[in-house]
C-alpha cells in the first residue's frame, strides 16, 4: 500500500498570537459568578428585541422572496440610503452610491486591508489600538508601525515623523472614544492629520463605531470632513453599538475607485451581506426613532461610566492612572510600574472579576501594566461590587 502523505500545512500568520490572549481572557470571564468588564458588548437592556422581531416579521411577510434571495454586493439600496442620510445629518454629505454595506465594520476593515495593502507595506496606527484591526493588517503581511498617542489621541508630530520615515500607505485611527483607551482625537489634530494626508499622500482609515455614543462634551467633526481629507479618507461605521452587534451590519464610505475595488473583493469574500438582516435593519431604521433611543443609551452609559470612575481611586493601587472617556464603552487603566495585568488576570477571576489585559492592543513594545475595562455592561451596584473585587485582586 502507498505511504500516506499529509496535506500541506497552514500558512503561519502573525495575527494568531495576540488574539489567543483575548480569547483566553474572554473564556475566563465566562466562569459562573464572574463580573466581566472584559467584552465590548453593548448593554443588553438597550437591545430592542421587540422592535427587531417586528422588523423581521414585517420583511418576511411583505417581501419574503426578496428578503431571502441573493442580493446586491454593495448592499440593500434602502439601507444605503438611510445610512447615507445619517452620515449627511452628522456633517458628512454622503451619496448612497458612495458607500457599501458590510458584514460589520470588521469586514470593512478586512476589505480595506485587502485592497490597499501588500506584504511589506506600512500601516501607521496610534498606540495602543483596536486589536482586531491589527489582526487584519497582519493577515495582509503589512508592517505595522505604532505612533505615540496621549489623551488627545495620536501625536501628530510623531505621525509626521513616521510618515516621512516609513511612507505608510494607510494611517488607521479610531477618533471617537477609542477602543481600547476611550480617548478622543482633538479637533486641531483632526485638521492636522488631514493636512498631513493631503501633503504627504496616504490613506486614512477613520473607524467610527462609537461616535454616536458621546455622553459628554461637544460632537467633533470627522477627519473625513476636514479640508483636503475627503478623497483619501475611508470612513467605517456600524450598527453594532447603536442597534445590535448580532446583526453584523456595518458600512464603508469611500472615494469611488477604492469603493469599486472593495465591492469586487467583497464579491469574492461573501457575495453580499445577509439580505434579510439588511432588509429588517432598513425597515427598523425607517420606522423607529433611533435617535430618541440613543438619548437613553448615552444617559445609561454616562451613568455606568461615572459609577466606575467613582470607584477607581479607592480600589486601584496608588500610582495607577486611568482615562476619563466622553463616550463609548471603554476606559483604560495603567497600573503602577511592575504590575503585569495579564499575569494578574487569573487572580482577578478567582476574585470574581475580569478585564482585558492591555498588551495585545500594542503594535509596538507592550505596556504590560495596562488593562481595558468596559463600563457598558453593568449597572451601578454590580460595577461597585466588581471594582471592589478588582481592588482586592490587585492589592
Ligand atoms: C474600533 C472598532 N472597530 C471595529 C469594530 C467591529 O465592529 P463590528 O461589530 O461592526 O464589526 C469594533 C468592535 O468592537 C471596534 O471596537
Amino acid at each position: 500500500m502507498a505511504e500516506r502523505v499529509p496535506p500541506p500545512g497552514l500558512v503561519p500568520r502573525p495575527a494568531a498570537a495576540s488574539s489567543s490572549v483575548i480569547r483566553d481572557a474572554l473564556a475566563l470571564a465566562r466562569r459562573p459568578g464572574v463580573l466581566s468588564f472584559a467584552g465590548g458588548m453593548p448593554a443588553s437592556e438597550l437591545l430592542d428585541v421587540e422592535g427587531l422581531r417586528a422588523a423581521y416579521d414585517h420583511v418576511l411577510s411583505t417581501e419574503p422572496v426578496a428578503a431571502l434571495q441573493y442580493s446586491l454586493t454593495d448592499g440593500d439600496p434602502r439601507l444605503r440610503e438611510l445610512i447615507a442620510g445619517r452620515l449627511t445629518g452628522r456633517g458628512l454629505d454622503t451619496d448612497p452610491a458612495g458607500l457599501v454595506v458590510t458584514t460589520g465594520a470588521q469586514q470593512a476593515l478586512m476589505l480595506l486591508a485587502t485592497v490597499l495593502l501588500r506584504p511589506g507595506d506600512t500601516v501607521a496606527v496610534e498606540e495602543p489600538t483596536y486589536l482586531a484591526a491589527l489582526q487584519c493588517f497582519a493577515y495582509t503581511g503589512a508592517r505595522v508601525v505604532s505612533v505615540p498617542a496621549d489623551d488627545g489621541g495620536i501625536d501628530v508630530d510623531a505621525l509626521a515623523h513616521v510618515v516621512a520615515r516609513d511612507r505608510p500607505r494607510l494611517v488607521y485611527l479610531v477618533p471617537d472614544f477609542q477602543n481600547p483607551t476611550g480617548r478622543t482625537l482633538a479637533l486641531e489634530r483632526r485638521r492636522a492629520v488631514a493636512r498631513l494626508a493631503e501633503t504627504r499622500g496616504f490613506w486614512i482609515a477613520e473607524d467610527d463605531p462609537y461616535g454616536e455614543l458621546r455622553f459628554r462634551g461637544e460632537h467633533l467633526p470627522w477627519v473625513a470632513a476636514q479640508t483636503g481629507a475627503r478623497d483619501r479618507t475611508v470612513l467605517l461605521g456600524s450598527l453594532s453599538k447603536i442597534l445590535a452587534p448580532g446583526l453584523r451590519l456595518g458600512w464603508m464610505s469611500a472615494p469611488p475607485a477604492l469603493l469599486r475595488a472593495v465591492v469586487l473583493a467583497k464579491q469574492a469574500m461573501d457575495l453580499h451581506t445577509s439580505s434579510v438582516d439588511q432588509a429588517a435593519a432598513a425597515h427598523y431604521l425607517a420606522n423607529h426613532d433611533i435617535d430618541a433611543r440613543l438619548v437613553g443609551g448615552r444617559a445609561l452609559y454616562r451613568e455606568r461610566c461615572d459609577a466606575m470612575l467613582g470607584e477607581l481611586s479607592s480600589v486601584l493601587p496608588p500610582g495607577s492612572t486611568w482615562s476619563r472617556p466622553d463616550g463609548g464603552m471603554f476606559l483604560w487603566v495603567r497600573l503602577p510600574e511592575g504590575f503585569d495585568s495579564a499575569a494578574l488576570l487569573p487572580k482577578a477571576v478567582d476574585h470574581g472579576v475580569s478585564y482585558v489585559p492591555g498588551a495585545p492592543f500594542f503594535a509596538g513594545p507592550p505596556d504590560a501594566s495596562t488593562l481595558r475595562l468596559s463600563f457598558a455592561g453593568h449597572g451601578r451596584e454590580e460595577t461597585v461590587e466588581g471594582m471592589r473585587r478588582l481592588g482586592k485582586a490587585l492589592s
